[in-house]
């Protein structure tokens, strides 16, 4: 299969025919998909079917067995393990259900972390915008120890939009948090996709969750199967009864 250059780049992310293998596990077995640039779309599936090992092979933190990675258009198979570490820190942001952050940092320094990885300046008046619009913006001598778990996902978010990825990668960032906390970081994600046109990649078990995204890929022992598009939570739980 050829892909124009045209249709490359108009995918925030694609992956073609991805492999993944551990042993005699298929953790991915032939992942084809493109996500679109400022979309936000959910990746739902039962445990074991594969969603942190897409996760991680489409956000570059780790490498198909078999297949190929585009972010934009850098095939990333193509890259050294220096260059795309680069890549990663430059175009990508990372949330993660624990949320990560230092302990002997405070929220400043946390948030700040991934630019001082890459070497670059805290822009003054971005931190406070970004930090702001996580709520965060009277907390920032805080360390993670005296802010609540939403406060904690909040900051998280916020070091993850720092450099300004193109592509946000989150996996299960509302599974350690309450509904209503969760649906604050939530709003915050949707928020995110809809001012800055940033894509990201939502990957969940939560189908209250995956119905904030644009649409919801099921995927069910290492392929995908199915996609809908904006649905409710309710159809959302009834394709994966079905699962
Ligand atoms: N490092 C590894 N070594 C061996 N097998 C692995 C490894 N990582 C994942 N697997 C296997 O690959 C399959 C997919 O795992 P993965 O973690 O991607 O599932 P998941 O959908 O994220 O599950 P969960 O919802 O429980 O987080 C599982 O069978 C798992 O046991
Ligand atoms: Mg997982």
């Amino acid at each position: 299969m050829t892909v124009s250059t045209a249709e490359r780049t108009a995918s925030a992310v694609r992956l073609e025919q991805v492999r993944k293998t551990y042993g005699k596990v298929r953790a991915l077995d032939g992942v084809s998909w493109a996500f679109p640039r400022g979309g936000f779309t959910a990746v739902m599936g039962p445990s074991g079917s594969g969603k942190s090992t897409f996760l991680q092979c489409a956000s570059g933190l780790d490498r198909p067995t078999e297949g190929t990675v585009r972010i934009g258009d850098v095939d990333l198979g193509s890259l050294s393990e220096a260059r795309r570490t680069r890549l990663r820190r430059d175009r990508i942001g990372f949330v993660f259900q624990a949320f990560n952050l230092i302990p002997s940092m405070d929220v400043e320094q946390n948030v700040t972390l991934p630019l001082r990885l890459a070497g670059r300046e805290a822009d003054r008046e971005w931190l406070a915008e970004v930090v702001g619009r996580v709520g965060l913006g009277d907390r920032l001598r805080h360390r993670p120890a005296e802010l609540s778990g939403g406060q904690q996902q909040r900051a998280a978010l916020a070091r993850a939009l720092i450099t300004r990825p193109e592509v946000v990668f989150a996996d299960e960032p509302t599974g350690a948090l309450d509904p209503r906390t969760a649906r604050e970081v939530l709003r915050l994600l949707r928020e995110t996709v809809d001012r800055t046109g940033q894509t990201l990649l939502l990957v969940t078990h939560d189908p209250v969750a995956a119905a904030w995204a644009d649409s919801v890929v099921f995927l069910s022992e290492g392929r995908i199967v199915d996609e809908m598009v904006a649905p409710s939570p309710a159809a959302i739980s009834a394709r994966w009864e079905s699962l």
